[in-house]
């Protein structure tokens, strides 16, 4: 009977009982080990150590690893990869009393040999299988070269461009980045772990990382547990819920307490109201860095905090190794605290299929044949082709045609091969197949001419190479110019305070501007800047940001019409820095402004518009897309009801493309107050000219709900505000419902 109902429960939760009983059995495997285990030994598992190939935090102390492995002193290592170094530290481990493997994890953030779109560039894609995909094939890269563990997605919501790191997320809006965050670890872990080709994920940075004050990276954050809840936490819920096996907790504190030693945020929440079962590793030092937040005095505090908080592993800071055994002498730590770290742990291990072959990730036939495989270099050129933004297309410029006699490529980026790749890559600027905007518009130019000119750096302010490039700008018939950021310009510890196109970019494009020939600008960048002169004057832009291996043969594919795009804004570019934070779902205050010139004592500027310069949710197509016909299957709707909106998607233009329709709410009535505006559902469909489909979306209890201050989530009766249109501020379709008790 007890077995009946077990398999009931199971049934309803939908797992198999295969799935039950190898948990059950790794369960028993996990606790046979345990009890073999020597406190030093346990510990040990719990300690990260970076590897000396590639370093992208502070280094604690070399000393002698290998040893340090061999005697069962560490669990984890960081930047080691390549078959034969991972295989080379495995040796070592299987020397160790218990043989307890390694793992050994990276930052594969947006591809591992073959480098795909920031993930900032490939949320603009809005394009779920496209971005699953992307992380597919970065794991399956990644899981040849003896990798076992990625440090993503970062699913950090992000409202200020200052900060650096906002190239590592998914933008501004809760419910794309929730969605995105659950595409990308599905593509991570692809068929579950224990499969050759999947990693495990790590969702990050746990918690609030991404509202630094100031956008300053590292910095305190300061926010109510409300907006905790509403705003920053779902894209974790999300990513756990899709399994996420792991977790990174996050350099900042949360209204005063480091999240490192945050137990409300670890233990209450992750562990306990959520339920997370896998394992979470500090940030980089984070446990360590304690001391300098003032908020323990040394190491041995440091671990104890960290520790009692529920932070699992101590990446880089050697608080554990060195003070773990003596607090749990001392009595400060119970030994079960340990112990359940360690289980998390092993549990993971056994998972991976690590205790079976410690070396089955270290396959040097596996690792040629699958690093930089053909169809990951075209999967690469399709998301990254999806995610470039047609910002502005005055008088048609785009396309080009194919027929010009001459285009002229200016700029500092127009050659760029590492810039492109972006922050975050792997072997920087060591890939071999990385195509710049040069080589892949002589790839589709055909026998258009293409001249070139540098007109300045990046940085730099010689305007030596001016006249040159207006000289190479005045003989051809269309001028593309590659201007934007380094690839070090944005990126951990790469917070901006002046976020304008860097350098005299901006007075190179005045200059070629003032040719009098057609100019297409392309922005290559890793976060939103300010570029107003440009946006006003110059008739045609794309925001390339930084795409990877393929960016030039992306951008190319745009440019001449053979990809007609599709993206849209996943954060807000504001007009100035003063404007900063600024994001689409504000609060409407007691006097909001009705629009940008009504200034009389309403909440605004003196001195500028509020309105961004392009809003969430903001980018052009070649054709044009036209809303109508909205209809909502009730105007009630009952708490546990439903409804039904549907409207008609036009393709009113003369090309094929895709729109993505997006579907805005507002609650106009509530306690606490609603945002003016919520995304809650979006379509991407592609149309024919000419060409009409229904788009019907379903509006229930969870997209109405929010959080009191009492944490709890409710709903409340009364109207809500229903909005359609192909970007935040450009609603093209409205009507009302009433939610009824
Ligand atoms: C970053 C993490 C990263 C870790 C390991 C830290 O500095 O904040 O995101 O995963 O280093 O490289």
């Amino acid at each position: 009977m007890i077995r009946r109902n077990t398999f009931i429960f199971l049934l309803a939760l939908g797992i198999s009982t295969a799935a039950y009983s190898q948990t059950q059995d790794i369960d028993r495997k996990v606790e046979a080990l345990l009890q073999k285990m020597t406190l030093e030994e346990k510990v040990g598992q719990l300690n990260q150590y970076t590897g000396d190939w590639e370093v992208t935090g502070p280094v604690t102390n070399s000393g002698n690893k290998v040893e340090d492995v061999k005697k069962g002193k560490i669990g984890s290592m960081l930047n080691v990869r390549g078959v034969k170094h991972t295989r080379e530290l495995q040796q070592a481990a299987m020397q160790s009393r218990l043989k307890i493997p390694l793992l050994f994890g990276q930052d594969v953030i947006h591809g591992y040999r073959v480098t795909f779109p920031i993930p900032l560039a490939e949320a603009a894609s809005w394009d779920l299988e496209a971005i699953e995909k992307s992380a597919r094939i970065a794991a399956t890269e990644a899981a040849s070269s003896g990798i076992h563990w990625t440090f993503a997605p970062m699913v950090d919501i992000a409202r200020d461009p200052r900060w650096g790191r906002v190239m590592e997320g998914a933008g501004e809006d809760t419910y794309l980045g929730s969605l995105i965050a659950k595409a990308r670890v599905k593509g991570f872990q692809g068929k579950g772990l224990g499969n050759t080709n999947a990693v495990m994920a790590c969702a990050k940075h746990f918690a609030a990382y991404g509202a630094a004050i100031g956008g300053r990276d590292y910095n305190s954050v300061d926010m109510s547990l409300r907006t905790l809840w509403e705003v920053y936490l779902p894209p974790f819920k999300a990513a756990l819920d899709a399994g996420a096996a792991t977790f990174m907790n996050s350099f900042n504190d949360i209204n005063g307490i480091p999240a490192t030693g945050n137990s409300y945020i670890q233990r209450d929440i992750l562990k306990g109201k959520w339920g997370f079962k896998g394992f979470v590793v500090s940030d980089w030092g984070s446990i360590g860095e304690m001391i300098q937040h003032g908020y323990v005095k040394d190491n041995y505090e440091a671990a104890e905090a960290a520790i009692t908080a529920g932070s699992d592993m101590d990446m880089e800071s050697r608080s554990y190794i060195n003070h773990l055994v003596k607090l749990v002498g001392e009595g400060k730590v119970k030994q079960e605290l340990i112990d359940d770290a360690v289980r998390r742990i092993l549990r993971k291990k056994f998972e991976l299929g690590l205790f079976d072959d410690p070396y089955r990730f270290s396959n040097e036939k596996r690792e040629k044949k699958t690093l930089n495989k053909p169809e990951f270099l075209q999967a690469a050129r399709d998301v990254a082709k999806r995610s470039i933004v047609l910002l502005k297309n005055e008088g048609s410029v785009l396309p080009l045609s194919k027929d010009l006699k001459s285009v002229a490529l200016i700029g500092p980026l127009v050659k760029a091969e590492k810039d492109m790749q972006g922050f975050w890559s792997i072997d920087w600027g060591k890939e071999d197949h990385l195509v710049s905007l040069y080589e892949g518009m002589q790839n589709q130019a055909g026998k258009t001419k293409l001249l070139y000119a540098k007109g300045c750096h990046v940085q730099d302010t010689s305007r030596a190479g001016f006249a040159e490039a207006v000289s190479t700008a005045k003989e051809a018939d269309v001028v593309v110019m590659a201007m934007g950021e380094k690839f070090d310009m944005s990126g951990e510890a790469k917070s901006r305070s002046n976020i304008h196109l860097p350098g005299i970019q901006e007075e190179l494009i005045k200059a070629i501007q003032a040719t009098g020939k057609p100019v297409v600008v392309l922005l290559m960048a890793g976060r939103p800047m300010v570029f107003n002169w440009t946006a006003d004057h110059v008739p045609a832009i794309l925001y390339t940001w930084w795409l990877g291996s393929q960016a030039g043969n992306a951008i190319a594919d745009v440019l001449y019409g053979n990809y007609n795009p599709s993206a849209k804004l996943p954060m807000t570019f504001p007009r100035s820095e003063g404007q900063i934070p600024i994001y689409y779902n504000y609060l409407n205050t007691g006097r909001p402004a009705k629009d940008d010139t009504d200034m009389n004592y309403r909440s605004g500027y003196i001195d500028m518009q509020k309105s961004p310069k392009y809003a969430f949710g903001y980018g052009l197509s070649y054709t044009t897309f036209s809303y109508s016909n909205l209809k909502l299957s009730q105007k009630q709707m009952g708490k546990n009801d439903s409804i039904s909106i549907s409207f008609t998607l036009t393709n009113s233009g003369k090309l094929a493309g895709e729109e993505v329709a997006q579907l805005y709410l507002r609650d106009v009535v509530a306690k606490p107050v609603r945002p003016v505006k919520e995304l809650k559902a979006f379509k991407k469909v592609m149309l024919q000219p000419g060409e009409s489909r229904t788009i019907s979306f379903t509006i229930d209890k969870e997209s109405l709900s929010f959080y009191n201050d009492n944490l709890e989530k409710i709903t409340q009766a009364g109207e809500f505000e229903v909005m359609i249109g192909g970007s935040s501020d450009a609603i093209k379709l409205d009507d009302k419902f009433d939610l009824v008790d």
